[in-house]
């Protein structure tokens, strides 16, 4: 198994490219399978779980072809052969179950293996359901399989409430509701930029949707959908993070493509920590005001809020600021599985639940780590920016699901990293 070596940094400086949204693109290739035309996506990141994605969907039946040069994903779903998603992909990546709202709405019928716990939680798909069974699906469970029908006549449109937030139940209602007969409305919906994203694809495809971005969406069902060119839009949690590297080391940094409006609630908390943040005819540029960063407390909520996929990273910049800052993770109930490695590092950390109070130290120092999901992995790398000596990061396979090229980016603004191919 590979592994990364990071050895501590002074001042970073130069330019990160961030690429299209992995959460977008997870929700976006699977409403392929809504039309019998092509949907093509470009600006979309080169990740393992975008491969996993294109599996399930050519397992489906649907063409798939590999990305292409300059990052374009060309799928159509004219003759799929299934509409079964098997546990052998579905197990590997809990997004597929976002095939199943669109292989019910367009087919009638879907059997979609239910994807279990992950390391940040148990994260059930119970939502996922309850909004299919409101527009009139009828799920039965059984052998690990949700095994979903609709009567004859299809999907119709209701109201969907869902009793708190989620991402990827507002994502498959969303997608299932553009093929319902009459008006669907999603309440309390998600707000996040992947369903802004989601939705004005959907419209290209031809469906009728207003609202995305507020929590109530509505959606007039369509009888067919077409196809579409679709620009994935910025994957706001790799620009979020990268944000964090000159804010860690020092220097400035500019990150191509990145806005505000994606990280927002995250800039407030970097402003109070001592980190500037400007916008440029580019995207934005990061540096450390003078002095030690200050602690700061976050906590993370559904967007506008601040990110629970961004809070491993922002307390590898809290371990070594000034001052104690309390983290709570209101979203997943088990992630703080970096908190320990971080630990090993030197870092000063307690949690109780999901609280996590960091105490600055003045440095951090290398170790051998261990990453034990996505955001905790390339929280290592950030604090093994900052630590003095050597942090090898391993079971690095994590970063390669949601970090396209992360050693080439940091090391394009001078850090010290590299990987090492293991046997
Ligand atoms: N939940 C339920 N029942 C459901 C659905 C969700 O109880 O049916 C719970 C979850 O267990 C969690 C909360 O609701 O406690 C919110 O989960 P949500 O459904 O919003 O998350 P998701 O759609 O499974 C997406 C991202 C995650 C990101 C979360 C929150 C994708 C593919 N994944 O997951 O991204 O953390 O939203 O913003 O879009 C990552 O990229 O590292 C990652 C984990």
């Amino acid at each position: 198994m590979d592994s990364i070596i990071v050895t501590g940094n002074g001042p970073l400086s130069g330019r990160i490219p961030i690429a299209g949204a992995k959460n977008a693109c997870l929700t976006l290739m699977p409403a392929t399978l809504l039309s019998d035309e092509p949907l093509t996506l470009t600006n979309a990141p080169r990740l393992s779980d975008i491969r996993t994605m294109t599996l399930l969907l050519q397992s489906l039946g649907a063409e798939v072809q590999g990305l292409q040069e300059g990052q374009v994903q060309a799928m159509s779903s004219h003759a799929l052969t299934s509409t079964r998603a098997e546990y052998d992909i579905v197990r590997k990546m809990r997004a597929s179950i976002l095939v199943l709202g669109p292989l019910l709405a367009r087919f009638g019928h879907a059997e979609v293996s239910l994807p279990g716990g992950c390391a940040i939680g148990a994260r059930p798909v119970d939502l996922h359901l309850r909004a299919l069974e409101a527009m009139g699906a009828e799920l039965d469970l059984r052998e690990g399989y949700v095994h979903a029908k609709v009567p004859s006549g299809g999907l119709r449109g209701g109201i969907v409430e869902f009793p708190f937030v989620s991402v990827g139940a507002t994502e498959n209602a969303l997608m299932a509701a553009t093929l319902a007969k009459g008006t669907t409305v999603l309440k309390n919906a998600a707000r996040e930029p992947e369903i802004v994203d989601l939705a004005q694809c959907l419209r290209k495809m031809g469906a009728q949707i207003e609202g995305e971005g507020t929590d109530t969406i509505e959606i007039q069902g369509v009888d067919r959908l077409g196809g579409a060119t679709h620009r994935v839009v910025t994957d706001r949690i790799e620009l979020g993070t990268y944000m964090l590297a000159p804010a860690i080391c020092g220097g400035e940094v500019e990150l191509l493509g990145g806005t505000i409006d994606l990280v927002r609630a995250f800039c407030e908390k970097l402003d109070e920590a001592g980190i500037s943040v400007e916008e440029t005819t580019d995207g934005l540029r990061v540096s450390r005001k003078n002095g030690r960063v200050k602690a700061v407390d976050v906590i993370t909520e559904p967007f506008p809020g601040f990110p629970t996929d961004l809070q491993a990273q922002m307390m590898a910049l809290l371990c070594t600021a000034e001052g104690t800052s309390v983290l709570e993770e209101k979203i997943f109930e088990n992630r703080f599985m970096h908190a320990p490695e971080l630990m090993r590092m030197g870092a000063k950390i307690d949690v109780h639940g999901g609280t996590a109070k960091v105490t600055g130290v003045d440095s951090l120092k290398g170790a051998p780590v261990m990453a034990t999901d996505l955001r905790a992995s390339v929280s290592l790398i950030l604090a093994g920016l900052a630590a003095e000596g050597e942090t090898v990061v391993n079971r690095v396979y994590h970063l390669d699901r949601g970090y396209e090229q992360v050693v080439r980016k940091l090391q394009g603004v001078g850090a010290r990293i590299e990987r090492v191919r293991g046997e």
